[in-house]
């Protein structure tokens, strides 16, 4: 319906419109404004691709397609609490790369192509290439929905002599890529498709497997890159310009975002794809409660008491604080505080939660002004002019052994340092640990109380005593 020199234009206007979203989003101010230029690009590169004179299937399927894809995702974004957010952007990250699968394999069944000699190579190479992008992406990110809504444990699956698995894997696939070309130019070639297929699945799973709960936000990241260069591979395979460069944005915004968190996690990256850390159930010095002392039990009164005579105080919010939605409590009590001239300031770990970003959204939901809202490294050192620190259902971004306990599951992480302020009040449900599956030597610490309860039960009760 509209020639292909209209489809350009709109697809250098979508891809401009996608710059513009990634620039927005990565500041808080920016980031609604940032989605909006993402949306309107998208629906300019579909309505372009749609009404393309590409387009030469029967357009009741193709409305039929996006009316069910569409309901589907509606449903779910509306169904989904934002705990479960990382789940589903997990499980759809897993559709990214089962689509590169679908249009590798359907390409390769000839309903593209029309090549020939080294073109017909270099075209073989794209869809091997795609498809095993699109098959690890997959694979990885259906076990990383597993993990992360607790289907699968979160224990590292640490096989005998895994790292030598996982280049058998390689070899393999390799091996299989170059049989493939060579069988496709004789015009067979779906067998080593298949048994690449395969082993990427198989590699998909593993790698995944093998990563252990406290280094989760890493892969979250990493499959979000895979399933753009997925995306990008599938560009080549189609000849689509605007799926290349989309894909190759989401594919290195992924991979600068994977080393943003290695670095805040102070790991490195080649190692958590090695896997093996965390543990997921109990570190090898801090696992029980009893032989680290007792704990020290404050009520609400208390807390608002302790909180109104401060001058500095600390709130640290953690997964446990959008598990409660206890966000806009919080920030009542923000109010309140600030009403009393109180110094409130929020400090925010770059893991906390369960995606990127986390605390930082729910914050903004709850009006939270920016500027009381801090990165970990811009406050860490302040900690000890702090009178009362709030950890409000945090536990692995705070816990002192990542940084005394060599063996910890979380060792070598930065930690927000509560515990050199005055006070610091801790609220959650029970002892029970957090992602990682650590102890906290931090709830054992004298300066420590802890305000048992649903955060945001209690939250509303301190609110009240104020
Ligand atoms: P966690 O270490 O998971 O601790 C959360 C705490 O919240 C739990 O100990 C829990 O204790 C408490 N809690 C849960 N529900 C609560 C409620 N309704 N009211 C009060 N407390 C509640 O969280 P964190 O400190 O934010 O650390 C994040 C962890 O997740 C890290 O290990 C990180 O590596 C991992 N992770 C992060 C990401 C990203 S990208 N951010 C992705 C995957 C994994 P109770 O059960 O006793 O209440």
């Amino acid at each position: 319906m509209i020639n292909e020199g209209v489809v350009n234009v709109s697809y250098i206007i979508a891809t401009v419109l996608f710059i513009l979203a990634l620039g927005g989003l990565s500041n808080q101010e920016t980031a609604r404004r940032g989605n909006w230029y993402g949306i309107i690009g998208m629906a300019i590169a579909l309505l372009a691709t749609v009404l393309s004179d590409n387009v030469t299937a029967n357009y009741a399927y193709l409305i039929l397609a996006l009316l069910v894809g569409g309901t589907i995702g509606i449903i779910l974004a509306r169904r989904v609490q934002m705990t479960q957010m990382p789940e589903l952007v997990a499980i759809l990250h897993s559709l990214v790369g089962a689509a590169a699968v679908a249009v590798g394999f359907a390409n390769f069944m000839g309903h593209g192509g029309g090549f020939s000699g080294i073109e017909q190579t270099i075209h073989d190479i794209e869809t091997y290439v795609g498809i095993l992008i699109g098959a690890v992406t997959f694979a990885g990110s259906v076990i990383a929905f597993g993990k992360l809504s607790g289907r699968i444990g979160g224990k590292p699956l640490t096989l005998p002599a895994r790292h030598w698995l996982n280049l058998a894997l390689l070899l393999g696939a390799i091996w299989f890529g170059r049989e493939f070309v060579q069988q496709s130019a004789a015009g067979g070639g779906m067998e080593p498709l298949i048994i690449m297929t395969v082993i990427a699945l198989l590699f998909g799973i593993h790698m995944v497997m093998a990563i252990g709960g406290a280094d989760m936000p890493v892969v979250v990241s990493m499959l979000n890159s895979y399933s753009g260069w997925a995306a990008s591979a599938t560009g080549f395979m189609l000849g689509n310009d605007l799926l290349i460069v989309t894909g190759a944005l989401v594919g290195s915004s992924g991979a600068i975002l994977s080393y943003i968190m290695c670095r805040a996690m102070n790991r490195k990256f080649l190692s958590v794809i090695a896997g093996g850390f965390g543990t997921g159930g109990g570190s090898s010095s801090g696992g029980s409660t009893e032989d680290q002392g007792e704990v020290v039990p404050i009520d609400t009164q208390e807390t608002a008491a302790l909180l109104a005579g401060a001058k500095e105080v600390m709130i640290i919010p953690g997964y446990g604080m959008a598990v409660a939605q206890a966000q806009h409590t919080v920030y009542e009590i923000t109010k309140a505080l600030r009403a009393k001239k109180v110094n409130v300031r929020f400090g925010i770990h770059p893991v906390a939660g369960r995606m990127p970003g986390h605390m930082n959204v729910l914050l903004a939901e709850a009006k939270v002004p920016y500027d009381i809202v801090f990165e970990m490294d811009e406050i860490n050192e302040d900690f000890p002019d702090v009178d009362v620190s709030v950890v409000i259902g945090a536990n692995d971004i705070v816990n002192p052994s990542a940084l005394t306990d060599p063996d910890s599951p979380i060792a070598g992480m930065p930690v927000l340092e509560c515990w050199k302020g005055e006070t610091t009040i801790v609220l959650k449900r029970s002892m029970a640990t957090g992602y990682a599956g650590v102890q906290n030597p931090l709830f054992f610490k004298d300066n420590t109380r802890m305000l048992f309860g649903d955060a945001k039960e209690t939250l509303d009760e301190v609110l009240k005593a104020l």
